[in-house]
């Protein structure tokens, strides 16, 4: 197994048997995280990038089986943020430091293109030296085109599963893999940095997906890659599932580095929640970022995506305080620039 970690830190790249025995074996994770740290040193130093989460909007047009604030969850109170709102999160965040504005929210109607536009552009005019993230789904090519002019240069849409069998089994027909491969490749081409990722451990999930996965993400070579476990939400489809494997979360997260060794990997908050030293183990394994929850407290309880996520009750500046004590924990430290992706280093 030294020898295949070895090949895949050394080359970037080893054989889908190699990735296989990789995946299913817990004994190498120590020598894993051990060279995914280097290799995270080497790009990132100890810095760790930091990015304001807003949570604009829990209506959602679709149903994904998974997802706490799917179409058909009745039992969930549904709240929009005004523009103002939206405004008053980004002040609280650049006070703290935040250099990025991540916009999040599930496919709501009525965040027209115009609207979100108008968001963005007065982000923008605001606060010239940050980056703006947008995190909103499936958009024609067009309305992308147009949040990228007003001002938007970055975009989070995982493709959540790279099989496409396994797709359908996630999500209701209506939803293809084709089309959010698709709305990536869109993406790039305009010239946002991109982020993709997946879930580990949903249900269905087999090792040959996760290798798809990786695969498909060599194809896209993402500037951002989120992944987290699989975590139930009780009014779900899913309820009678078991959670994924936080210890292979964290193997994923190692194997990504040493493949993506200039990625920008989030400690997420889904890791933080399968448990309290999630985040920190995720550091530990080659993840560089982490991004702390800047939506208004009232609204917070009501962005579950999965049960008894965490940070739902802390102001914006606690969970400031609480990430950096965190990060340091773990040897690393916050740094509050901009944080764009490094180029990779050719051997
Ligand atoms: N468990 C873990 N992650 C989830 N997401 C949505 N629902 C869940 C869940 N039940 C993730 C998806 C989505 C991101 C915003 O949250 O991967 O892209
Ligand atoms: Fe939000 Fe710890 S990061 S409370």
């Amino acid at each position: 197994m030294t020898v295949i970690i070895e090949q895949l830190d050394e080359t970037r790249d080893i054989s889908d048997t190699d990735l296989k025995l990789l995946i299913e074996t817990k004994q190498y994770d120590h020598e894993l995280f051990q060279h995914a740290d280097r290799v995270r040193k080497e790009y990132y130093g100890t810095d760790v990038y930091v990015r304001g989460l807003i949570e604009f909007t829990n209506y959602c047009k679709n149903d994904c089986f998974y997802c706490g604030i799917r179409r058909d969850n009745r039992n969930l109170e549904r709240y929009r943020l005004s523009k103002d709102e939206i405004l008053s999160c980004c002040k609280i965040g650049y006070r703290l430091g935040y250099r990025t504005f991540v916009l999040q929210g599930g496919e709501d109607p009525f965040y027209t293109d115009e609207r979100i536009c108008e968001i963005v552009s007065e982000i923008r005019t605001k606060y010239t030296d940050c980056a703006i993230t947008l995190s909103i789904g499936e958009k024609p090519y067009k309305s992308y085109e147009t949040f990228f002019k007003a001002g938007a240069n970055r975009y989070l849409l995982r493709h959540e599963t790279a099989d496409a069998e396994h797709y359908t089994k996630l999500h209701p027909a209506e939803m293809s893999l084709e089309n959010r491969k698709n709305c990536l490749k869109n993406l790039k081409t305009i010239g946002y940095q991109v982020g993709s990722g997946f879930m580990v451990g949903s249900p269905f999930q087999t090792t040959d997906c996760l290798i798809k996965d990786l695969r498909f993400l060599q194809q896209l070579e993402p500037a951002m890659i989120g992944i987290g476990p699989f975590i139930v939400h009780r009014e779900t489809p899913f309820n009678y599932f078991k959670n994924g494997d936080l210890q292979l979360t964290l193997r994923l997260i190692g194997i990504l580095r040493l493949m993506f060794p200039y990625a920008l990997i989030p400690a997420t908050t889904a890791l933080g929640t399968a448990d309290p030293q999630g985040r920190e183990m995720g550091l530990r394994a080659g993840a560089n970022v982490v991004m702390p929850n800047l939506s208004p407290v009232e609204v917070r309880k009501k962005y579950e995506l999965y049960d008894n996520k965490i940070c739902t009750g802390d102001e914006a500046a606690e969970c400031r305080a609480c990430l950096s004590r965190r990060v340091s924990s773990a040897g690393y430290k916050i740094v509050t620039n901009i944080g764009n992706v490094r180029p990779l280093k050719e051997a």
